[in-house]
């Protein structure tokens, strides 16, 4: 895609009610899921307006089978009577839907500003294609405006802090790391604890240039869980903007 329709993209979003954005691309995305599916179900604003939309075809009398990439989201599903499963139960997924922070033209993503980028991450993985659903204001050229959340181990915070910042360094990445707070009460801040019990540092590195290089840096480092860095996992993603629905498709011959 040309930089001006891109940017057309994105201002276009901008300009929109975000909420019926992601209502669109939930729609679309909706397409195509078929009767019978194992579905993998993400976590976020637009995947929670997929499993509203899904519900209505499920009380319809459509055969799905979903894996929650969050409890969060299983909660929704739990309370619209979309039927669930596991990983353990079910392995193999045909499809997941689900949003990103983040998405480039080779549809590389970034995800886990909701904190849920580490089963979102296994159920991706465990699918046979994933659709990314999202406004087309997170179409970006360049992954990393969004700080990168990484997932880590409570045990040896400091360190594993210490170790990412050498890593970006070394691979010219400055940008602070940020461990992520909740968001409640403004007198009680606590960590956020993600539904794996782990601690998310969020990294503001402003721009990614090799994303591959960094998630093999971050993967080498004992301390790190998972990072929000998506590669090579999305297949489709569907983008809702001032001028409808983008479809974009991976090039999987690369
Ligand atoms: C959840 O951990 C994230 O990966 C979400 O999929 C992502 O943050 C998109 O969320 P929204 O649809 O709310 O923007």
């Amino acid at each position: 895609m040309q930089n001006d329709s891109k940017s057309k993209l994105q201002e276009g979003a901008q300009a929109m009610d975000p909420r019926s954005l992601k209502i669109e691309a939930a729609a679309a995305a909706l397409t195509y899921v078929e009767d019978g599916m194992r579905l993998g179900i993400g976590t976020g604003s637009t995947a929670e307006e997929f499993v509203r939309l899904l519900a209505v075809k499920v009380a319809a009398g459509m055969s799905i089978i979903g894996v929650p990439t969050s409890e969060r989201t299983a909660a929704l599903c739990r309370e619209l009577s979309v039927p669930l499963s596991t990983l353990e139960d079910t392995p193999q997924l045909d499809l997941t839907i689900d949003g990103a922070d983040e998405i480039d033209a080779e549809l590389n993503l970034i995800k886990g500003g909701g904190g849920a980028l580490l089963r979102e991450k296994i159920v991706a993985a465990a699918s046979s294609r994933m659709i990314v659903i999202a406004d087309a204001s997170k179409f970006v050229d360049v992954l990393g405006a969004f700080p990168l959340p990484i997932e880590v181990n409570r045990f040896g915070l400091a360190s594993t802090k210490l170790a990412i910042e050498a890593a970006a360094a070394r691979l010219g990445l400055p940008g602070a790391l940020t461990l992520r707070m909740t968001k409640g009460d403004a007198f009680v801040t606590e960590p956020f604890v993600t539904d794996g019990g782990h601690l998310i540092l969020d990294a503001s590195f402003g721009r990614i240039p090799d994303t591959r290089a960094l998630s093999n840096a971050l993967h080498a480092i004992p301390g790190v869980v998972e990072h929000g860095l998506f590669l090579n996992l999305a297949h489709t993603a569907i983008l809702a903007g001032a001028d409808g629905i983008q479809t974009l498709l991976r090039d999987t011959s690369v």
